[in-house]
């Protein structure tokens, strides 16, 4: 099984779309999910979020930053090439339900995690109000596709370069002082998740943060993605990716994070050797041929 890239397009400096061709996962992925995807036979597995699904055309849409080794290969592809191996969609979806005011900020690539979330929650009869936070105008991300699915969009860049200068956690402040939001949403770097879940807090307002640690397999196989919530280790591919902020141990986290990069090179490779053995295993006929 193949998945044709049928449309790319260059969004920022080092972040791309692909419109992939992939109709069982575009017709049954849910926002919050996420796939696990190979770029060529012998690669790494990479987690994905979809940002965009089109059932009807059989299409998902992702759109990422080149960081890598494996993102780089992603991003070098072209019209018509074949993306070697896709399965999914993993993980939990995320908690869609009319709440209210809702809240949902994101920085840098985070909005393309963030977008189908905004949209399935403004569909089910929220105020879906967005925050998207970047380093300056050239890497900001999906501004159309946001305001769309948004009923209000806020726009901060750290350096001033476009809308109101600052850090999203900011804006978040001063919407916590004029309405009253039932939940907030949050993808983007530690630091701003742990800044929103102390302003939400004292609030006692639900707030999701998605954790993103290293995933080797994301099935449930490897324990790269071990994250502790509620005191307990749990697998973010499994349980997550999505999680009760005030719940997340964020130092530990951390130290998972600064362990993966450390640590990337070799053993990246090996896990994903041993995981592909263990993909094939679980999902026979899923990887190309
Ligand atoms: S990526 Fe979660 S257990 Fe392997």
């Amino acid at each position: 099984m193949m998945f044709k890239i049928a449309n790319k397009q260059i969004l920022a400096k080092d972040v791309k779309r692909l419109d992939v061709k992939a109709p069982l996962i575009a017709a049954r992925v849910l926002p919050g999910q996420f796939v696990m995807i190979i770029t060529s036979e012998g690669g790494k597995w990479i987690p994905m979020a979809v940002a965009e699904s089109e059932p009807m055309r059989g299409l998902i849409t992702f759109i990422f930053q080149e960081v890598g080794p494996a993102t780089i290969e992603l991003g070098a592809m072209t019209i018509g090439e074949e993306i070697f191996s896709i399965i999914g969609p993993l993980g939990q979806p995320a908690v869609i339900e009319k709440s209210g005011v809702i809240v949902c900020l994101a920085t840098g690539v985070g909005t393309a995690h963030i977008l189908p979330i905004c949209k399935a929650l403004k569909k089910a009869g929220n105020k879906v109000i967005g925050i998207i936070g970047a380093k300056t105008k050239s890497s900001l991300t999906l501004e159309p596709q946001m305001r769309i699915s948004c009923n209000r969009l806020l726009i901060t860049t750290e350096d001033g370069t476009y809308e109101r200068r600052g850090l999203a956690s900011e804006m978040l402040k001063d919407i916590l002082s004029t309405e009253v939001v039932r939940k907030v949403y949050t993808v983007g770097s530690v630091d701003m998740m742990q800044a929103v879940c102390r302003l939400t807090k004292d609030k006692s307002i639900k707030t999701y943060v998605q954790l993103q640690p290293a995933m080797s397999c994301g099935i449930g196989n490897c324990g790269s993605c071990r994250v502790r919530v509620e005191g307990k280790v749990v697998l973010a591919c499994v349980s997550g990716p999505l999680f009760d902020g005030h719940n997340v141990n964020f130092e530990h986290y951390k130290t998972r994070l600064a362990a993966y990069r450390q640590n990337e090179i070799d053993p990246q490779q090996q896990e994903a050797d041993e995981m592909t053995r263990s993909i094939t295993k679980f999902f026979p006929g899923l990887l190309g041929k």
